[in-house]
């Protein structure tokens, strides 16, 4: 885990580009050799056999990236586009989930591994389980880089897990603010929110 008094990734010769972005939270060489574990215990896991990857954008496509680059196997890529709540029930703060882009091809009798930027309350996951679900893969598992157990409002098995994190909101490694700083290579804290926790 990285110093929490760095502000930007060690060895990064480049300028804080925004004031917004804090502390480091965990650096990009932490994630990457995360990231390399995973792929191993994913290789040695389906070994013999294909796999397909599926994404839901946007913030689980770095964490895609790099784990299909570190997973040695057969291997395809497909993605998923789902509403946000945020967008469709800001006021209510209920979490309504549908589909904007579906699957470009079938996932019967492949081998489904759902990657995940993060899972909180897991309602988002298990709307996309259920569904695929009925699409008969020949399996389907998930493998989220964070994860919040804590925060888990339905029961759901989580095959391959990077990080247990806070609840504090992060930045960077496809993580947004209103969209922004999913670039910056490492996890930091958004330092608005830790000034003003109440802010959204
Ligand atoms: C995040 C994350 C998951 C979901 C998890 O997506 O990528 O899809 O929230 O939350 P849950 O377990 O409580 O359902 P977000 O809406 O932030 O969109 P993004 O991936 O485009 O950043």
């Amino acid at each position: 885990m990285a110093t929490r008094a760095a502000y930007w990734t060690a060895g990064c010769d480049s300028p804080r580009p925004d004031e917004r972005i804090g502390e480091v939270y965990i650096d990009a060489d932490t994630i990457a050799k995360r990231v390399v574990q995973l792929g191993e215990e994913i290789t040695h896991d389906y070994l013999g056999q294909e796999l397909l990857l599926i994404s839901i954008l946007r913030g689980a496509v770095f964490f895609m990236a790099d784990l299909a680059r570190a997973v040695h196997l057969p291997l395809e890529m497909d993605f998923l586009a789902i509403s946000s709540y945020l967008q469709e029930h800001a006021e209510t703060g209920k979490k309504a989930i549908r589909f904007l882009k579906d699957l470009d091809r079938p996932v019967k009798d492949k081998n489904v591994l759902l990657v995940e930027d993060i899972i909180d309350t897991g309602l988002t996951l298990h709307y996309i389980l259920r569904s695929l679900g009925l699409r008969r893969p020949r399996s389907l598992e998930v493998c989220t880089l964070f994860d919040r157990p804590h925060q888990r409002l339905v029961d759901m098995d989580v095959r391959y897990r990077g990080f247990t994190v806070s609840d504090d909101f992060f930045v960077g490694y496809g993580f947004d603010y209103r969209q922004l700083f999913r670039n910056i290579p490492h996890v930091a804290y958004l330092e608005l929110e830790r000034r003003q926790p109440t802010l959204f």
